[in-house]
């Protein structure tokens, strides 16, 4: 009989952003450093089987057409690379809303890498893991590492610890708002602004500079800095997507509210700042100690559909079958 696997990887959000990617190894263009996010994972099981194809289920349903590929396309990387051989069936559960911006991609490749090296006979390096599940998906190369951890850009990069989850005194409270799946994928969207937006050459430029600060603010634990340089990384690759044709815009009428309301609560004395990915919810990073405070007045802002509050998540782990 074969052998079972399962693994699970918190998704993490992005304080600079990698937004942006070019040739074969799929290298971001820009650096990036995100919080893993302990309360937003996915769960993957994996074996390998006898059969003609690879069977895929995600949140409890067979997954067809782009889903499906997409996975497939991944298995094929491994495949290729000889790590593994022949099919292999997976099944993924998340626990929070898919395609929607609240970096799915992120947990559920760095959780099918994490299974997939067990499956394997070859040892790799936690190093090549990242390089590996970062071909899956850019993010998914920082939920290996879990914690505070960066990406750079340039050749073939690795994902790196920059701090473990248990050091880091900082969390996030994630906005969720009403929205539909989203229109374009990140991949879509990151190859269209590269292709269309007038901003994109100023965007990557600014992204490396922040790059730069943020290493700097965070060695001084200065949240009220490293806040900053978050908000303001993520409006300019927002202005870098609505400014691409077609436009990428992926806030909500409840994004704006909570960005204005993050912005008034910071003026009342509360450390709390904004950052928003491919999608139209907010995460909000504030210190552990005001995570109450910071959910509740969430859950207050009307357009709030639920508030998550996260401590920092750790590393990508094999979890044991029950
Ligand atoms: C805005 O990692 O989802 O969340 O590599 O195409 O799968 P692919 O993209 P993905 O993009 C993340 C974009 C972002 C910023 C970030 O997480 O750094």
């Amino acid at each position: 009989m074969s052998r079972k696997v399962r693994a699970r990887a918190h998704a993490n959000i992005a304080l600079c952003k990698y937004w942006g990617k070019s040739g074969p190894l799929d290298t971001p263009a820009t650096p990036s450093i995100s919080l893993a996010l302990d309360s937003l994972t996915t769960i993957t099981t994996a074996e390998m089987i006898d059969a003609a194809d690879d069977a895929v289920v995600i949140n409890g349903k067979v997954a067809t057409g782009i889903e499906r590929e997409r996975v497939v396309r991944y298995l094929d990387i491994w495949r290729t690379e000889k790590l593994i051989e022949g099919r292999v069936r997976i099944e993924s559960e998340n626990s929070f809303p898919m395609s929607s911006g609240l970096a799915s991609s992120s947990s559920a490749f760095a959780a099918l890498a994490t299974a997939l090296n067990e499956l394997s006979e070859v040892r790799i390096t936690q190093t090549l893991l990242t390089k590996l599940a970062r071909r899956g998906s850019g993010s998914a190369a920082r939920s290996i590492t879990g914690g505070l951890s960066s990406l750079s850009n340039g050749d073939d990069p690795a994902a790196r610890l920059l701090v473990p989850a248990s050091d880091v005194p900082w969390g996030m409270v994630v906005g969720v708002v009403d929205s539909e799946p989203k229109q374009y994928s990140s991949r879509e969207g990151m190859k269209l602004s590269e292709q269309t937006s007038p901003y994109y050459r100023r965007w990557v430029l600014q992204a490396r500079h922040d790059y730069r600060y943020m290493l700097h603010a965070l060695r001084g634990w200065d949240l009220a800095e490293v806040g900053e340089i978050a908000e303001e990384n993520s409006n300019a690759m927002h202005a870098c997507m609505l400014a691409t044709r077609p436009t990428l815009m992926y806030w909500q009428a409840g994004t704006m509210d909570i960005m204005h309301s993050v912005v008034a609560w910071r003026n009342e004395g509360l450390k709390a700042y904004y950052t928003v990915d491919a999608g139209s919810h907010v995460a909000v990073l504030c210190h552990i100690d005001d995570l109450d405070e910071v959910t509740k007045r969430m859950q207050a802002v009307p357009s709030v559909v639920k508030a998550i509050a996260n401590r920092p998540g750790g590393a990508a782990v094999l979890v044991a079958m029950q």
